[in-house]
């Protein structure tokens, strides 16, 4: 196979908003209790957070991560979890069906969040609760002092306010499953309202409306177009979630679902815009993606989880290799969004459909998607390049005229450096990728990364970790050319300085 690009620094989309590499941290399985933090263990640091986790998400540069739901949020009383630990209380957490002992909470989780150098994405909760409480949540969080919750915080030992930024006005609030699920109506209504009363408090934070949790649900679209009749004007965010999986063991079409997330994200633009025309308004709402990954293979073991114990290891997808690359392409495909797509979370980061395993009181392990998030993360800051791409294509059970190429560029000017990712969904075939970079004269390859396996199904374990990258990829600069032989089925990362 055969394909070919153009790169040129002066086609660009956009400066990306790091927030797109974000990730999620729900009061959910393991990800909290037995994941970030796990008193007792040998690696705990004095506040009980075990500092090989922490140490994994630095190497991730996570720049922004959701808390505390997810599902979790819709029945969340956010006082429980502030004040002396051991007066908390512990609840019936309706969700997950799980005990909620509610050791963590918003000031511990905005402390560990600031030790690894991470933003919290704050979610309030409008199934059981309201505008009432999301104002509290606001002012103990950001008002510096001088009122009652503000006055509360500084008298739990938090002094300093925490500065939350970016703020979710609920979650899923489409689905039935939903704690307090609402209709578009009801949710635009009391969406509105809590936004209103959450900028007056602090003028400053950025707000998200809540969109459809996947693109099958029946009211996918509509429930954009209505919900934002109401919340236009007070939010600057609207939320995507999409998780795939390969139910049908149809790799030709599961590595396409990409080109599904792609769909979803011009549709959204597009209601997002048609409610502008339709307000005469010259505000632009962008997109947060902040629920996306693979989450299939642990549901059927999930369903044997007694319920109502603390901190079960539910959702604990295993990942293969053939999931990292999918991952990738939706890494790719954000990015080839960067213009609308202003943040998004991986969901989530430890233990729950994540790229970090941990083992209690024992190890913590690399899963093979944690890779492709890391080299996104790390190499795709800058400004997002819109390369011309030609490829060969193919068509799959599921989906016509797939191109075998997935690809796209990032320029640091800064560092003068380009970094291309680069996806062959071939399952046989290498692909000779022939790449003019005419406006890069100079530019020679640094490092070509490429994560491959002969086993598409290969996972990592805590004992062995087969799904690495290596960087013996064979990318070489020459005249304004970059000449790549792309192995079947692999990543590619090819850094150009
Ligand atoms: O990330 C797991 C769950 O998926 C979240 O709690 C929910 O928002 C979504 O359905």
């Amino acid at each position: 196979l055969k394909a070919k690009m153009i790169l040129d620094k002066d086609f660009t989309i956009s400066a990306i908003d790091p927030r797109i590499y974000g990730s999620f941290i729900e009061h959910l399985g393991r990800a909290v209790y037995g994941g970030i933090y796990e008193p007792g263990h040998p690696l705990a640091d004095e506040k009980g957070y075990r500092k090989d986790v922490a140490d994994l998400i630095r190497q991730l540069n996570v720049p922004i991560i959701r808390y505390p739901g997810g599902n979790f949020v819709s029945g969340y009383n956010w006082e429980d979890g502030v004040g002396p630990i051991a007066e908390r209380p512990r609840r019936l957490e309706l969700a997950w069906k799980t005990v909620e002992p509610n050791h963590v909470g918003t000031n511990e989780f905005a402390e560990w969040a600031k030790s690894v150098n991470t933003e919290v994405m704050m979610a309030v909760n409008l199934g059981t609760r309201g505008m009432d409480d999301a104002r509290n949540l606001v002012e103990y969080c950001n008002h510096p002092g001088g009122t009652y919750w503000s006055d509360l915080r500084v008298s739990h030992g938090y002094k300093e306010p925490h500065k939350i930024k970016t703020w979710c006005l609920g979650n899923e609030m489409d689905g039935p499953w939903q704690i307090g699920h609402k209709t578009a109506e009801e949710y635009g209504r009391i969406a509105e309202e809590t936004a209103k009363v959450m900028k007056w408090v602090d003028p400053s934070i950025e707000l998200v409306s809540c969109g459809s949790s996947n693109t099958s649900m029946p009211t996918f679209p509509q429930w954009e177009a209505t919900t934002l009749e109401y919340t236009y004007d007070h939010v600057d965010f609207v939320s995507l979630h999409r998780y795939y999986g390969n139910y049908n063991n149809d790799t030709q079409s599961y590595l396409a679902y990409s080109l599904d997330m792609d769909h979803f994200i011009r549709t959204v633009i597009s209601v997002c815009d048609y409610i502008k025309a339709k307000k005469r308004s010259k505000k632009t709402i962008n997109l947060s993606f902040d629920e996306w990954n693979v989450w299939f293979h642990s549901k059927e073991a999930d369903k044997k989880i007694d319920p109502w114990t603390i901190a079960p290891p539910q959702l604990e997808d295993i990942y293969n290799f053939e999931d990292a690359l999918l991952v990738g392409c939706m890494l790719i495909t954000l990015l080839k969004h960067a213009d609308r797509v202003r943040m998004a979370c991986l969901a989530q980061l430890v233990n729950v459909i994540a790229p970090i395993m941990t083992e209690n009181g024992g190890r913590s392990w690399k899963q093979t998607i944690f890779y492709p998030y890391l080299h996104a993360s790390v190499y795709g800051r800058g400004i997002a390049l819109h390369p011309v791409v030609h490829s060969p294509k193919y068509d799959s059970k599921e989906f016509t005229d797939v191109p075998y190429l997935e690809t796209t560029a990032v320029y640091r000017p800064e560092d003068e450096e380009v970094t291309i990712f680069a996806v062959n969904r071939s399952l046989d075939s290498s692909l000779q990728l022939e790449t003019d970079i005419r406006s890069f004269a100079g530019y020679r390859v640094i490092e070509h990364l490429v994560l491959e396996n002969d086993n598409l199904k290969a996972v990592n374990t805590i004992e062995h970790e087969a799904v690495k990258p290596h960087s013996n990829g064979n990318a070489h600069a020459e005249d304004g050319t970059l000449l790549a032989n792309l192995s079947k089925a692999s990543w590619n990362v090819i850094r150009l300085k």
